[in-house]
C-alpha cells in the first residue's frame, strides 16, 4: 500500500496502475477510518484490481466550525486500518493541495438538497459535490463505492456524476452496524457512554418501525418513530422523513414505484447522528 500527499504523485500512481491494465475503484473518506469504511474497501476489491482511497476532511461540505473542528483525526491510524484490507494507494493531501483557491462552484441539485440534510445543513452539498468532483477528475475511477448510510448524499453524488458527463459507475454499499444496531460513523467516538448508550435506540426504533408499516399510514409512523425516540432525554429527532429512493419525494401513501426510505437526523448532545432503513410494500 502507498500513501501519497499530492495531486502530481497520485496522478503518477493511478497513470502507472492503469497502464497495466487495472480497473480503478475508489472509496473517499475523511478518515477516522471504521469498520463501515473498510467494508467499501472489500467491497471495491470485488469489482476492481486497484483500489485508491482517500483520506480528507473537506472543509467546505461543513456548515458548523465546532463540527470541522472537533472532527476525527489519526492519519496514522488510518493507514494501519487500511493495511488490513486490499487497499493499493492511499491519497491524503492538505487543505492548500485540494484548494489553492477558494472553490466558488455552485452547483444545482434541485429538489434532491431541498429536503433532509439539504434544508438542515445549508451548503453542504455543495461542498461535498466540490470535493467529490475535484477527486474525481484526479483519480478518474472506473467505478466509486459510497455508503447507504448518507443516503441523500449517494442519490446527489448520482446526479453529480450525470452533469459532470462521466461514465464513473456509483456503487451504493450496504450500511455497517455496531453490536447494538448503531450504524457505524466517525463521529460516534465523540459521544459520551451514556449518550453512546441512549444512541442504540435510534436504530432500534427504525427497525421496529417496518413491522409498524403493515398496519400504520406513513404520517402515523412518521409519529410514532418520532416520539419513541425523543422518549430518552438524550435523544432529539431533527427530521424523520420517508421518501422514494430516486428523487426523494415525500412519500403520501405506501403504493409509490420506486422502493421507500425513512431518514433520520438526531441530535445527541452537540454530536448529530444520521440513519435510515428501507421499507418493502
Ligand atoms: P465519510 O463520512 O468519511 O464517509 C465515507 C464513505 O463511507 C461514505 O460513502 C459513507 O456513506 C460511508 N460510510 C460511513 N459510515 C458507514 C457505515 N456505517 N456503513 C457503510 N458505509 C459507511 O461521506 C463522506 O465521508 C464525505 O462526505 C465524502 C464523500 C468523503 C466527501 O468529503
Amino acid at each position: 500500500m502507498k500513501l501519497v500527499r499530492t495531486i502530481k504523485d497520485l496522478n503518477l500512481a493511478v497513470t502507472e496502475a492503469r497502464s497495466k491494465g487495472n480497473k480503478i475503484g475508489f472509496v473517499p473518506t475523511m478518515g477516522a477510518l471504521h469498520k463501515g469504511h473498510l467494508s467499501l474497501v472489500e467491497q471495491a476489491a470485488k469489482k476492481c484490481t486497484f483500489v485508491v482511497v482517500s483520506i480528507f476532511v473537506n472543509p467546505t461540505q461543513f456548515n458548523d466550525r465546532n463540527d470541522l473542528k472537533r472532527y476525527p483525526r489519526d492519519l496514522n491510524r488510518d493507514l494501519e486500518l487500511l493495511r488490513s484490507v486490499p487497499c493499493k494507494l492511499v491519497f491524503a493531501p492538505e487543505v492548500k493541495e485540494m484548494y489553492p483557491n477558494p472553490d466558488t462552484r455552485k452547483f444545482n441539485f434541485g429538489p434532491l438538497e431541498e429536503v433532509m440534510e439539504g434544508t438542515h445543513r445549508p451548503g453542504h452539498f455543495n461542498g461535498v459535490a466540490q470535493i467529490v468532483s475535484k477527486l474525481f477528475d484526479f483519480v478518474k475511477p472506473d467505478c466509486a463505492f459510497f455508503g447507504q448510510k448518507d443516503f441523500q448524499q449517494l442519490v446527489i453524488i448520482k446526479e453529480l456524476v450525470h452533469q459532470m458527463n462521466t461514465n464513473i459507475e456509483i456503487i451504493p454499499c450496504p450500511i455497517i452496524r455496531e453490536n447494538d444496531g448503531l450504524a457505524m460513523s466517525s463521529r460516534n467516538q465523540l459521544l459520551s457512554k451514556e449518550q453512546r448508550k441512549s444512541a442504540a435506540l435510534i436504530s432500534k426504533v427504525l427497525f421496529e418501525s417496518r413491522n409498524k408499516a403493515a398496519s400504520f399510514s406513513v404520517n402515523e409512523l412518521k409519529k410514532w418513530v418520532i416520539d419513541e425516540i425523543n422518549k430518552s432525554p438524550l435523544l432529539d429527532v431533527e427530521y424523520f422523513d420517508i421518501v422514494d429512493d430516486i428523487r426523494l419525494e415525500p412519500v403520501i401513501s405506501w403504493k409509490p414505484e420506486n422502493g421507500v426510505v425513512g431518514c433520520i437526523a438526531v441530535q445527541c448532545g452537540a454530536i448529530r447522528l444520521i440513519d435510515n432503513i428501507t421499507y418493502n410494500h
